[in-house]
């Protein structure tokens, strides 16, 4: 295989602008023993199917930027030898950039607070179709019946929501559509029939408050099996900062905005609703 330059790999990742240059400045030298270490982690999970990400405490944010941008060409490679396209291989990847560029937002600087999400997409069972992200694993746990060994426990597809613009019913149609097609054509022995999805956007507060929106007609798809207390992620997904602090400078110009954070003024807390759907 010819090897990817930083063009082509900052193409691949949808890496842009002053994120571009300060990759193109991690890659100038040697990776280190612990990038060395970040990847090998990687590529000892390529290929299983993991459900969680890497985590790491007091983990170096630079160290996994580093290992993600000199892993990523294994994952692209994977993808193609699986006969997935150089297309859906790249749309899966430029969450990278996409994630660099909201650190940026919610940090003001170059870094990726995010880093352990993207460990999923380097596992190569995390993708893109169109809208939506599909994440292929073996049902968690704690959602099967009590005792069910990881073997035996059934292939189901996360579904995500990558920040890109409005979440129209049509492009999540679409979404399902592709996933429903793309997941038996290419993992043909790891048949999933349900959909599941973790998310803020779930918590039936948002569907009650804001009943035409697109996060409602998206949540009404799933059967909500569950919350769990999610007090900061509304808060993070909405307005991009991290924790509930200086909640009275941020802006109530949307409907969502106003939602978010009245529901907190009101003593409120917000929860991350599970839901699943049958595909
Ligand atoms: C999910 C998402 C794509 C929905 O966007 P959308 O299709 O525009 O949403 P809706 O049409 O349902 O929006 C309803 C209202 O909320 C507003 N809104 C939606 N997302 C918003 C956001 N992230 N920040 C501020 N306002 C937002 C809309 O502008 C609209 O306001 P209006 O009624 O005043 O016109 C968007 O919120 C987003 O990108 N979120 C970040 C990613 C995310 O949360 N992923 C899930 C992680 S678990």
């Amino acid at each position: 295989m010819t090897p990817i330059t930083h063009t082509g790999l900052f193409e691949l990742l949808d890496i842009t602008g002053d994120d571009a240059e300060e990759c193109a400045a991690l890659l100038a030298t040697p990776p280190a023993e612990a990038v060395l270490r970040a990847m090998a982690t990687m590529e000892e999970r390529l290929g299983t199917f993991p459900l969680d990400s890497i985590q790491e405490d007091n983990a170096d944010e630079t160290v996994w930027i580093e290992a993600l941008l000199r892993f990523s060409p294994t994952v692209h490679a994977y993808h193609l030898q699986l006969g997935i396209s150089p297309e859906v291989s790249a749309a899966s990847l430029a969450d990278v950039g996409l994630q660099l560029r909201i650190n940026r937002r919610v940090h003001g600087r170059f870094g990726l607070d995010t880093w352990g999400w993207l460990t999923l997409h380097m596992a190569g069972n995390l993708f893109r179709l169109g809208r939506l992200q599909f994440h292929l694993v073996r049902r968690p746990a704690e959602t099967a019946q009590a005792g069910t060994p990881a073997a035996d426990r059934r292939w189901v597809l996360g579904v995500h929501i990558p920040e890109d613009g409005g979440l129209s019913p049509a492009s999540v149609d679409a979404s399902f559509a592709e996933a429903r097609l793309f997941f038996p054509g290419y993992f043909p022995d790891k048949p999933a029939a349900v959909a599941t999805c973790d998310s803020w956007m779930l918590d039936p507060y948002l569907a009650e408050r804001l009943p035409n929106s697109n996060i409602a007609s998206f949540a009404r798809r799933f059967t909500l099996d569950r919350c769990s207390d999610a007090p900061t992620d509304a808060v993070y997904f909405t307005f991009r900062q991290r924790g509930l602090q200086d909640l009275d400078k941020l802006p109530r110009e949307t409907s969502l905005q106003r939602v978010v954070l009245e529901r907190i003024d009101d003593g409120g807390t917000w929860h991350l609703g599970h839901g699943h759907l049958e595909l």
